[in-house]
């Protein structure tokens, strides 16, 4: 993520705790370039992988000249240049906008039109030699075990490499396989000699609206290329490749988020964190002791109560699907980018289940009128002897037409609490902002974009995304 490192400048009580980034999305600069020397003991299976050595990264270098910006402002300013002045060789000749383009609110349209059967290249791209694709069968265990291998050692990290994303196998599943998924849309790279996999994107099917235009499409997600084949120009092919896969089905568009800057984006949010086990947070160095703060005095801050404060809060069942989903489609009609889910989609996202996703629901005398869900994904803390997993719930959908904000996510942060989960984390999209503050969660410091590929229309601000990705 386009994510600088260390505080977010808020001197507020609630908030002199400082996260570092948990955000989805991140690549580190400093571990792609040292890593990315040589594939040729990978390819020729003379060496397995290993992600030792992982040296904790400076990030960017900012020079030693004196500034009047704090340097994490500095160091973000110059990562934003870099950025901006980077040529984006793949990016450019996609159908994305250019970076410097300003779009007319008016624009809401495809970039390209469909393109005719006849036109879509049939065979895969080529990969470079000793290499293979592979549909994933993610039904076959193994298989299963393969990708989550692959990501729990290679995915997402934080800009000073302390944790990395622990999608669980369960996890996996329920987000790449909703209604509508196929097994083509999981697509693998994998190493001919040692049937190793080094690589992986998919896509899921999605019918997303933006402004007043309904467009099927897919949700891109989970790119991941093994860190020793980092730089190597792999992840374009994998995106190449993708594309012709929800081409030839007749699908043109896709949306998908990320922590870097590309070409460009529709939409720029921010993670926020909520403690709930502030004593291991700071002890893994997820956050630090605020200025003037005690360990006391902030567990005495993050303090919840044991149990849920409205009346009719409870877990959402089966019964309650035809009612919520409906909620939930009426209340996503206020924002400019969301997704519309059937009712079949509605029961995969949000039925509780273990270790996946949880969800609440507002119920009096039959009538919901309240939502809340969070998913729950782990992150590997990297270098702790003793703790070795950081437990976060995310948040997800949420719905207030009738229980405040603030003590409708207060329920929501108690039932995480209850359920050991260390951190609750929620982006400043939809309504988030109505309660954040007040319920003590602390900005992080890296931005999460949202893109819309073959898709040109004017940039939203964070309160009118309605969409939230695994
Ligand atoms: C993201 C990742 C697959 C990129 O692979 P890489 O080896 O670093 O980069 P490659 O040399 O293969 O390709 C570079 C191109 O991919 C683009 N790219 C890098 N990260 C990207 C992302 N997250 N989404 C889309 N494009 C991305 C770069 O901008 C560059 O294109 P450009 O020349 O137009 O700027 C790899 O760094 C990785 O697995 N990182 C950890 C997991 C992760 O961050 N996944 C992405 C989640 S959104």
């Amino acid at each position: 993520m386009a994510a600088p490192d260390g505080t977010d400048g808020n001197t507020s009580e609630d908030r002199q705790h400082h996260h570092k980034p948990k955000n989805k999305k991140k690549m580190n600069k400093a571990t792609e370039e040292k890593e990315g020397s040589s594939n040729d003991q990978l390819v020729n299976g003379e060496s397995e992988p290993s992600t030792s050595g992982i040296a904790k990264a400076g990030s960017i270098g900012v020079g030693t000249q004196v500034s009047p910006m704090p340097p994490e402002v500095e160091r973000y300013m110059r990562k934003m240049q870099l950025q901006n002045q980077r040529e984006f060789q793949f990016w450019n000749t996609q159908p994305v906008p250019k970076i410097s383009e300003e779009i007319d609110a008016n624009v809401n349209e495809a970039i390209e039109p469909p393109k005719p059967l006849s036109e879509i290249k049939q065979e895969p791209y080529n990969l470079p030699a000793g290499f293979k694709w592979d549909t994933l069968d993610l039904l076959n265990e193994e298989v299963l075990q393969n990708l989550y291998n692959l990501l729990n050692e290679n995915y997402v990290e934080d800009d000073d490499n302390m944790f990395r994303f622990d999608y669980s196998r369960e996890f996996l599943r329920w987000a790449l396989m909703p209604p509508g998924w196929k097994p083509q849309w999981h697509v693998g790279v994998r190493i001919i000699k040692s049937n190793r996999l080094v690589g992986f994107i998919s896509a899921v099917p999605a019918r997303i609206r933006i402004y007043d235009h309904q467009q099927e499409m897919v949700e891109i997600n989970f790119l991941c290329v093994h860190k020793k084949l980092r730089s190597k120009r792999l992840a374009p092919v994998l995106i190449k490749e993708i594309t012709r896969r929800t081409h030839v089905t007749g699908i043109f568009q896709a949306v998908y988020t990320a922590g870097v800057l590309l070409p460009k984006p529709v939409a720029s949010c921010r993670y926020w964190h909520r403690s709930l086990n502030p004593k291991k947070l700071i002890e893994v160095k997820f956050s630090h002791l605020g200025k003037n703060m005690t360990i006391q005095r902030t567990l005495k801050l993050y303090k919840l109560p044991t149990q849920t404060a409205t009346t009719g809060f409870r877990r959402l069942k089966l019964d309650d699907v035809e009612q919520c989903h409906n909620l939930l489609a009426e209340y996503l009609q206020k924002f400019d980018l969301a997704p519309v889910f059937s009712k079949e989609e509605f029961v995969h996202w949000f039925l509780p289940q273990d270790k996946i996703i949880d969800s609440y629901v507002v119920e009096n005398e039959g009538k919901i009128s309240d939502f809340i869900s969070y998913y729950t994904l782990p992150s590997t803390v990297m270098h702790h002897p003793t703790y070795k997993t950081l437990k976060a719930a995310y948040s997800f959908y949420n719905v207030s037409t009738n229980t405040p904000w603030k003590v409708l996510m207060k329920d929501a942060l108690v039932t995480a609490k209850n359920s050991n989960f260390d951190v609750f984390n929620a982006l400043d999209l939809m309504e988030n902002s109505e309660f954040l503050e007040e319920l003590k969660f602390g900005q992080g410091d890296g931005h999460l974009q949202y893109y819309l590929y073959n898709w040109r229309c004017a940039k939203m601000a964070p309160a009118k995304v309605g969409l939230v990705l695994q």
